[in-house]
C-alpha cells in the first residue's frame, strides 16, 4: 500500500523523500545549534497552514513573540492563523518541571484530541527529555507522548540537539529510535576551514525508499532550501 505523504515545506527535501514525510509518523530532526532546526519546524507548520492544515508548535526554548518574529522575518505570518484557531503556539518552561509535565501529560492529549492538528512540532524535545532522570522513564514517556499525538492523523517533528561527540545521535540517543524517521542537519567545514556549508541527510525513514545523499541546504529570508546538486559546493 502506498504511504500517504505530507509535504515537509522544503521542496528539495520532499524530493529526497519521494514526496514528503509519511503521515502519522514521528520524525526526529537532529542537529547542533544554529543549523536552522527552529526555522525548519516553523516552515513545516506554515506549509500546512497555507493549505488549511492545522498545527501546534510546542516550544521549550524561544517564547511566542520570538518565534512569531523569526517566522515574520521569513515572510510567514502566523497571527491570522492564531486568530482563526488553526494554529496554537505553546511555550513551556523547562525550569518549571512540574507544571510542564502536567501540561504535557494531561492537557496536551486533551488539546490534541479536540484540535486534531495535522502537524505538531516539539522544539526542542531535548529539554523535555531532561525532565526525566531515569532512562527507562524517559523512554516510556517520550514513546507514549508520540503515540498519543500520532494517532489522530498527525505528523510530529521532534527537534533535537545533537550529541557533542556524534552528530548522528541526539543528545539522549533516544528520539532517533522512538521516531519512525530521523533527519540530521550538520555543518560541513571546507578543508582550508574558510567556508561552512550546511548539509542535510535522511538517516532513517521507515517504509520509505529515500535518498542517501548528503545535500547542501541554505537558510535565506525565505527559509530553508535544499539544493539538488550531488556534491557539497
Ligand atoms: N534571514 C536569514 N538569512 C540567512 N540565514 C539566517 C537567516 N535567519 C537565520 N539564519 C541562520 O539560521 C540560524 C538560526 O536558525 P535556528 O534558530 O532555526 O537554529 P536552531 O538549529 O534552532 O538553533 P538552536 O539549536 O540554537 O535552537 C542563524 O544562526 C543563522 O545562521
Ligand atoms: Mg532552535
Amino acid at each position: 500500500m502506498e504511504l500517504e505523504r505530507i509535504s515537509t515545506g522544503v521542496e528539495g527535501l520532499d524530493d529526497m523523500l519521494g514526496g514528503g514525510f509519511p503521515i502519522n509518523a514521528t520524525i526526529a530532526v537532529i542537529g547542533p545549534f544554529g543549523t536552522g532546526k527552529t526555522i525548519f519546524g516553523l516552515q513545516f507548520i506554515y506549509n500546512g497552514l497555507i493549505k488549511g492544515e492545522s498545527g501546534i508548535y510546542i516550544s521549550f526554548d524561544e517564547g511566542e513573540e520570538e518565534l512569531i518574529q523569526t517566522a515574520a522575518n521569513m515572510g510567514w505570518d502566523f497571527r491570522p492563523y492564531i486568530k482563526e484557531k488553526k494554529f496554537v503556539l505553546i511555550k513551556l518552561d523547562a525550569s518549571d518541571i512540574k507544571a510542564s509535565l502536567t501540561r504535557m501529560q494531561s492537557d496536551l492529549p486533551i488539546l490534541i484530541e479536540s484540535f486534531k492538528p495535522k502537524r505538531v512540532v516539539i522544539d526542542p524535545i531535548t529539554l523535555l527529555e531532561m525532565l526525566f532522570n531515569d532512562e527507562s522513564e524517559r523512554r516510556a514517556q517520550i514513546f507514549n507522548l508520540c503515540r498519543t499525538i500520532e494517532k489522530n492523523g498527525t505528523t510530529i517533528v521532534l527537534i533535537s540537539g545533537a550529541d557533542k561527540a556524534n552528530i548522528y545521535a541526539s543528545k539522549f540517543g533516544l528520539v532517533e529510535y522512538v521516531a519512525g524517521g530521523a533527519i540530521v542537519l550538520h555543518h560541513v567545514r571546507s578543508d582550508n576551514l574558510q567556508k561552512v556549508t550546511l548539509a542535510i541527510e535522511i538517516v532513517k525513514m521507515r517504509r520509505v525508499e529515500h535518498s542517501r545523499e548528503i545535500k547542501p541546504y541554505f537558510i535565506t529570508n525565505n527559509g530553508i532550501t535544499v539544493h539538488a546538486y550531488d556534491q557539497i559546493p
